[in-house]
C-alpha cells in the first residue's frame, strides 16, 4: 500500500491514508504495541470476505483478536446493533487498551467508529474501507453514527480514526451498482471542490465502474483536505453536502430502495438545476453535471414525485426554522460562500420547479 495523504484534524493527531492491495501487510505495520486487543468489525459479507488475513496478520503479531459480524445492510446501522457490538466485546472482556478494525463499507466503517467513540468512554479505531463510497467517502472525517427511524445518522460522534486502509484491490469483489455508489461521491467532491478532476472524470471512459487508483486517489485527497480545514463541520466542510439534502429525502421516501450513491446523483442534478435557475451556477455547467452522471450510469430524474419527498425534507439536519439549506456549486469546482455560508436557502416552490425538468 503507498501513502497517499495524511488527514490533519482540527485539535486532534493527523493519521495516515493508505491505497492500494494487501491491507493486512500494512495493518501488521501499523499497528501499535499497546493494541494489545484487536476487535474487527464487518457485516457478514465483507467479514467472510476480507477479515481472515487480518486477522492471520494481527495474531502474528501475538494480538488477541475478535471477530463481530453483524447483517449486511442499512437496516443493520442502528443503536440496537451497536448495542449488540458492545454487549459482546464486554462479555469477551475487550479493555481500553484495544484497537477496532472496522473492515467493509459505509455502514460497517460508520458503526464500528461509533462503537470505538463511546466503548469506555473511547478507544483507538483504525478503517480497512472495502467499498468505493467508504474509501473516497465514509472512511476519512470521523463522523460515526447510527441512524434512527426518524432519519440517518442523527445520533453519533466525532471521532477520528488512527489510519485508514484502502483496500482497492477489494473494489474488484463489489457489483457494478456498488461502485457507481462511490462513482457518485468522486462527482460531488470534484464538483465541489477540484476542477481538474471534474474534467479528469469526463474524460474517463467510465469503464465497468471502476475509476484508476489515482482517481481514487485524488477524490480521496480532496475529502482529506476539506476536513482538515474544518473537522467540526462548521463551516467549509458543508460543501459536501452537496446533493445530499435531496439525496436524503428521496432515500427516505423510497424507503431505502435507492441507494445511497444514486440518491446523491439525483440530489445533485437537482440541487444544480435549481443553482442554475437562480442564477448561481451556469446553465451548461449544470447540463455538464447531469451529463456526467449520466454517462457513469447514475440515475439524474427523481424515482417519486416531488409531493411524495418533501415531507422528508422537512426532517433533514440542514434545515434551519422551516427552510430547507443546500450546498451549492458556484462552479464546476467550488463553492462561493455566500453572506458567509456555504449552503443557501431554497425554498420548497424552487425545489418543486427544478424537480423533473428535462
Ligand atoms: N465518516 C465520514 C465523514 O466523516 O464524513
Amino acid at each position: 500500500m503507498r501513502h497517499l495523504v495524511d488527514v490533519s484534524p482540527e485539535g486532534g493527531s493527523p493519521y495516515p491514508v493508505y491505497v492500494g492491495g494487501a491491507p493486512d501487510g500494512m495493518l501488521a505495520a501499523l499497528w501499535r504495541d499497546r493494541w494489545r486487543q484487536a476487535v474487527l468489525i464487518g457485516d457478514e459479507t465483507t467479514a467472510s470476505l476480507f477479515a481472515a488475513p487480518l486477522v492471520r496478520a494481527l495474531e502474528a503479531r501475538d494480538v488477541e483478536v475478535h471477530v463481530l459480524r453483524f447483517p449486511a445492510g442499512e437496516r443493520s446501522k442502528t443503536r440496537e446493533t451497536k448495542a449488540r457490538l458492545e454487549d459482546a466485546m464486554l462479555e469477551a472482556h475487550v479493555e481500553r487498551d484495544a484497537c477496532i478494525v472496522g473492515v467493509g463499507g459505509g455502514v460497517a466503517l460508520d458503526l464500528a467508529g461509533f462503537v470505538a467513540a463511546t466503548y469506555q468512554r473511547g478507544i483507538d479505531h483504525v478503517f480497512v474501507a472495502t467499498t468505493l463510497l467508504a474509501q473516497v467517502d465514509a472512511a476519512i472525517g470521523g463522523k460515526t453514527g447510527v441512524d434512527t427511524p426518524r432519519g440517518k445518522n442523527l445520533i453519533g460522534a466525532f471521532h477520528q480514526p488512527k489510519a485508514v486502509l484502502c483496500d482497492y484491490g477489494a473494489l474488484a469483489s463489489l457489483d457494478v451498482s456498488e461502485r457507481r455508489n462511490g462513482l457518485a461521491e468522486m462527482v460531488k467532491h470534484a464538483a465541489v471542490w477540484d476542477a481538474a478532476l471534474f474534467r479528469e472524470l469526463e474524460g474517463w471512459s467510465g469503464e465497468e465502474a471502476l475509476p484508476s487508483e489515482a482517481l481514487v486517489g485524488r477524490s480521496i485527497a480532496a475529502k482529506a483536505e476539506v476536513v482538515s480545514r474544518d473537522t467540526r463541520d462548521r463551516g467549509i466542510r458543508q460543501v459536501l453536502n452537496f446533493g445530499h439534502t435531496v439525496g436524503h429525502a428521496l432515500e427516505a421516501a423510497t424507503d431505502h430502495s435507492l441507494p445511497h450513491g444514486q440518491a446523491v446523483a439525483v440530489g445533485m442534478t437537482i440541487e444544480a438545476r435549481v443553482a442554475a435557475r437562480a442564477g448561481w451556477l451556469a446553465d451548461d455547467d449544470a447540463r455538464r453535471l447531469a451529463a456526467l452522471l449520466a454517462r457513469l450510469g447514475l440515475p439524474t430524474a427523481p424515482p417519486v414525485a416531488f409531493s411524495d419527498a418533501s415531507s422528508f425534507l422537512a426532517s433533514d439536519k440542514k434545515t434551519a426554522r422551516g427552510a430547507v439549506r443546500c450546498a451549492l456549486p458556484s462552479t464546476l469546482g467550488g463553492v462561493t460562500p455566500s453572506g458567509g455560508s456555504y449552503t443557501r436557502e431554497v425554498s420548497y416552490q424552487a425545489l418543486a420547479a427544478a424537480w423533473s425538468e428535462p
